[in-house]
């Protein structure tokens, strides 16, 4: 296979391959006379043209059976053919560009008040005009899949379908594919792609190393979503192995795994980066408030349709709140524009509020803007919670939505503490970084301070203008004394929030003594996990209120993982089929005792991420030493571990990572098996799971 497409460097050259590609993507199976006509060119030369880009992979030659014989061949856009076609009207353009510039000059004798060519796109476009998308036509696409199904798969991660999703529709432009090495290299190191166009986040395909190691470069992969249906073809030019350490101190500011994104990129991320053009087929299939979500060009034309002008965009990944209500109003009125409230939907900080509750909220409280004014929309972007980056990337979304400004307000996508917790950027940094790159991006902030309640004029204002600070008392809750509030089933004033909002949240967010848990022992066999963890189950069954559920490690061996064995490799899978288990009956409200070996910090991990997504994962370390193990050794196993007729014993001849920071370590030693649980049960209680 050749690896690089046919390049004409003459405009006339291209111009030719454009129509051309045009011309048989339209009338793939046309005679050669006819496509020679609609060219203006000669036969000799077309016949010349159809080899080189038949041999550049451009197109596939198939023979067609016919009574016509001048019409002997079929010729089909392969995708890295769709994508030429792409980058030659990109090309077009920019030529086209040049040409106005030079003839602008001629008749006005200056060059003012012209955009540098390399901002023109972004700058020059009217906001409302339709962005370019990297779909094919209709046509082109019910061909590209049925071809795919010869093309090596990828399926998507699903954050990597957030991403498709966006490059696709024009949301991440100018990207036209995940990032190239090249790209990559000067994103991560000074927010700027190779050609100098400001972008700050890497948008990347992370694969395995294994199937990174089946592919050439110049090949084209089908990227397939979660149920195998083909979204895009990727033609890969790039493969490389990141350091991701030096990713994460650049992109997110620290290498620390308290941040959400650098913990993906170490844990989650593979290995190998894939980068290249990609060819839109079809969108991600969304079920859910299909009506709510546009794509920037619907946007573009609803914008248009309603002759809004100016548009300020609100980005948010939390339910709307007075405070947010108030400065949504502030942003419009200050702007003279209409309003886009525009969350999330696609992935957030992980701990935030489920999507589906947000909108319900969202709706809830849409009646209490002017609906001739705003209209809201649901965006399906992967956050990274990168702060001052994500700030700029935010807004280059929104421009490519037909947004001329947007909202930062005080902490902009901050991702919490770190590891010494301390904030991992400071609180208007993503306002800074903003302003500087303002009028390059071509959208314009408004940007806000912090809002509190100033209760005796009974309105929310921004802390930094109050000037009678001393007289009045300022109130405010936070984001985490709200989730106390909700947890703990306590009141939420009026003046906070509005009561669609809060009955909505209690509806998905009960007190935490009515939702799901997952108690998860870990230590030894033989440790006494399994004993402690009956006693328990047995005391929760006698309190009674939800549903207990007990996933013993021998049990779950002969029911779950019968056909697993006790390498590395087993014991996570292991460990993840308890981990999924005890994470949907925690989502449904019941309890999951677990009681397995899960001998590596790193699965623990990954199992406590899945539960804390629906509800509270207590760790209790069973401390039983190794030596006690062995000398109770009540199933006889240490003795044949130690004869080495069992190998990989844990313990013996297998490693066991002792937790670090488990939310209880049991000393089984000189206590009783009832007394441990008593231990358990207390601590639960503690936590608030358990209630009177
Ligand atoms: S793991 O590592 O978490 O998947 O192990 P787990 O499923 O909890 O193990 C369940 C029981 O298997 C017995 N067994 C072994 N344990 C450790 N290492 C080896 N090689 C091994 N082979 C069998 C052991 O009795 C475990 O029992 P308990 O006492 O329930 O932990």
């Amino acid at each position: 296979m050749p690896t690089q497409p046919a390049r004409s460097s003459l405009p006339e050259e291209e111009d030719l391959l454009f129509r051309l590609l045009r011309q048989l993507e339209k009338a793939p199976g046309a005679s050669q006379r006819d496509t020679a006509a609609a060219l203006g060119i000669s036969l000799g030369r077309l016949n010349a043209q159809l080899r080189a880009i038949t041999e550049a992979g451009l197109v596939r030659r198939s023979a067609r059976d016919g009574p016509d014989k001048r019409q002997r061949f079929t010729y089909d856009l392969t995708p890295r053919g769709a994508a030429e076609k792409i980058r030659l009207t990109d090309r077009f353009l920019a030529r086209k560009f040049a040409e106005y510039d030079a003839l602008h000059a001629e008749l006005t004798g200056t060059t003012s008040g012209l955009v540098p060519l390399k901002h023109r796109t972004n700058s020059m476009q009217n906001n409302l005009a339709p962005i370019p998308e990297l779909f094919v036509s209709y046509e082109s696409s019910q061909k590209m899949k049925s071809e795919a199904a010869d093309l090596v798969s990828w399926d998507l991660t699903p954050r990597q379908i957030c991403d498709l999703e966006l490059l696709m529709n024009g949301g991440f432009y100018p990207l036209k594919g995940f990032l190239t090495e090249e790209d990559y290299n000067g994103v991560v190191e000074n927010m700027r792609l190779a050609d100098g166009s400001l972008w700050p986040m890497p948008i990347t395909l992370d694969v395995s190393e294994e199937f990174a190691s089946k592919l050439e470069l110049g090949q084209d992969i089908a990227l397939r979503d979660q149920e195998g249906v083909i979204l895009g073809t990727m033609t890969v030019t790039d493969r490389w192995e990141p350091n991701k350490s030096y990713e994460a101190e650049k992109v997110f500011g620290a290498d620390d795994i308290a941040h959400p994104a650098v913990n993906y990129l170490h844990n989650h991320a593979g290995k190998i980066y894939l980068g290249g053009p990609v060819v839109g087929i079809q969108q991600p299939v969304h079920y859910d408030f299909r009506s709510r979500r546009d794509t920037p060009n619907e946007l573009r034309a609803y914008f248009r349709k309603m002759g809004w002008r100016k548009i300020v965009a609100f980005q948010t990944r939390n339910p709307l709140h007075r405070a947010h209500q108030e400065l949504t109003f502030r942003a419009a009125k200050e702007a003279e524009a209409n309003l886009l409230i525009h969350p999330v939907v696609g992935m957030t900080k992980p701990g935030d509020i489920d999507h589906f509750t947000r909108v319900r909220c969202y709706e809830a409280v849409l009646d209490q803007y002017p609906a001739s004014t705003t209209h809201m929309s649901l965006l399906n972007l992967a956050m990274r919670m990168a702060g001052p980056r994500e700030a700029v990337w935010h807004g280059l979304i929104r421009k490519n939505h037909g947004l001329t400004h947007f909202i930062v307000g005080r902490d902009h996508a901050g991702p919490g503490k770190n590891s010494q917790g301390e904030d991992f950027y400071g609180p208007y940094d993503a306002q800074d970084l903003f302003r500087e790159h303002q009028e390059e991006m071509g959208i314009e902030m408004v940007d806000f301070k912090h809002m509190v309640y100033v209760q005796e004029r009974a309105q929310y204002e921004p802390a930094d203008e109050i000037k009678d600070k001393d007289k009045v008392t300022i109130l405010n809750i936070s984001g985490t004394e709200l989730r106390r509030r909700l947890a703990e089933g306590l009141e939420i004033p009026e003046w906070f929030s509005f009561p669609a909002v809060v009955n909505e949240l209690r509806r998905t967010k009960p007190p935490r003594s009515k939702q799901g848990f997952t108690v998860f022992f870990t230590g030894f066999s033989g440790s006494g996990k399994s004993t402690i963890a009956n006693a328990l189950m047995v005391k929760l069954m006698e309190m009674g209120g939800r549903p207990t559920t007990l996933l013993d490690g021998d049990v779950v061996r002969k029911h779950l993982s019968s056909e697993l064995g006790f390498s590395k490799e087993h014991r996570d899978l292991n460990i993840q089929r308890i981990g999924y288990v005890a994470s949907e009956i925690t989502k449904n409200g019941g309890i999951a005792i677990c009681a397995p070996i899960a001998p590596y910090a790193a699965t623990r991990r990954k199992v406590r991420e899945m539960i804390e997504q629906y509800g509270a994962f207590v760790e209790v370390h069973v401390a039983t030493s190794i030596e006690e193990c062995e000398r109770r050794d009540r199933k006889g196993l240490y003795k044949l571990a130690r004869e080495g007729k069992i190998k990989e014993f844990t313990g013996i001849s297998d490693p066991y990572d002792v937790p670090e920071n488990p939310e209880l370590r049991l000393e089984t030693e000189g206590n009783d098996v009832d007394y441990c649980a008593q231990q358990v049960l207390l601590k639960l209680e503690a936590m608030g799971l358990i209630a009177a």
